[in-house]
């Protein structure tokens, strides 16, 4: 499949460095050729959570992982009802870290007010009350649709697919979105910042996001790729043209450890649609079929 397309806004729409979902009718289109009927969709690194939703909206069992605090929080917001451990700061932001709505609302509006390398004030202010206002008030509605995840995962995705492998849990679609380094090779470390600060403001001592780069990109791929054909009918795994390594890298490199893709849909989009790096005219996004072991 190649086609061109326009992004636009997902249902779940929390702030998110490197968020497909704007282009959700793409994987959908490619996802479904891919699933059965109430099958498994799962995903190694599931950030903002917005296309876990659509697919489990859609109907299909999801299982969301991401390392990062920040993506968990959202997951468990949306599809659970549960109650994170609670550990007191005295800060002013210690009444939104005792619930996961809170812990939600409260980063995406501190992204949204300063960046995605945020900081984090020492007293509240109105435009981030606001925010947090606004937050919440669209994760009671998304929840109103009563939507759940199969599971939910807080794990380093090597662990996770390790973890999918010993549980014998087996899925039709193991979607693979990693945290590529930029396209001059070096990393992307907004991931980095979001996932550490964060896992301070709720005094949580989480495993460390470590970024990948040009250097060691390639090895971790194809580790992950071989994890992922374990325990998957299908690994799809994206990449954009705005990360590195290239299109043709990643082929060639593919190619020559045995890793045949079976399909490559492709889509493309303006950049003014897209992150508005002003690095190039155009994005495009590149989704592999790779076929599972057990396939
Ligand atoms: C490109 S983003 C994924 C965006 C997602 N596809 C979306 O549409 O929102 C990459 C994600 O990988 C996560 N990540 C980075 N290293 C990880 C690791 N070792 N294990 C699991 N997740 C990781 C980051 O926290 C980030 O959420």
């Amino acid at each position: 499949m190649d086609v061109v397309l326009k992004g636009k806004k997902p249902e779940l729409d929390f702030p998110y460095f490197g968020r497909q979902s704007r282009f959700y009718e793409f994987f959908n289109n490619c996802v479904s050729l891919y699933m059965s009927k109430g099958g498994i969709y799962a995903e190694t690194n599931s950030g903002s959570n917005s296309n876990i939703y659509m697919f489990a909206k859609k109907g299909y069992k999801v299982i969301a992982n991401d390392l990062s605090i920040y993506s968990n929080s959202i997951a468990k917001a949306i599809f659970t009802e549960e109650k994170p451990k609670y550990v007191k700061s005295n800060k002013w932001y210690d009444e939104y870290t005792k619930t996961y709505d809170g812990r939600a609302a409260l980063f995406a509006s501190l992204i949204d007010v300063y960046g995605y390398n945020p900081i984090i004030p020492d007293e509240s202010n109105k435009e981030l009350e606001n925010k947090i206002k606004f937050y919440l008030s669209h994760i009671k509605k998304i929840k109103s649709n009563n939507v759940k995840a199969f599971k939910i995962y807080n794990l380093d995705l090597f662990k996770y697919l390790d973890e999918l492998y010993k549980d014998n849990i087996f899925v039709d679609v193991m979607f693979m979105d990693f945290a590529w380094p930029w396209r001059d090779g070096t990393m992307t470390e907004e991931y980095d910042t979001t996932a550490n600060l964060f896992a301070d403001v709720v005094k949580v001592e989480n495993e460390k996001v470590v970024i990948w780069d040009k250097s060691n990109v390639m090895d971790e791929v194809l580790k992950a790729i071989t994890k992922a054909k374990k325990v998957s009918k299908y690994v799809l795994l994206s990449n954009q043209s705005s990360n590195f390594p290239t299109p043709e890298i990643l082929e060639v490199t593919l190619l020559r450890n045995n890793i045949n893709y079976i399909a490559r849909h492709t889509m493309l989009t303006d950049e003014e649609y897209e992150d508005d790096l002003g690095k190039s005219d155009f994005f495009r996004e590149y989704l592999y079929v790779i076929e599972g072991d057990k396939k």
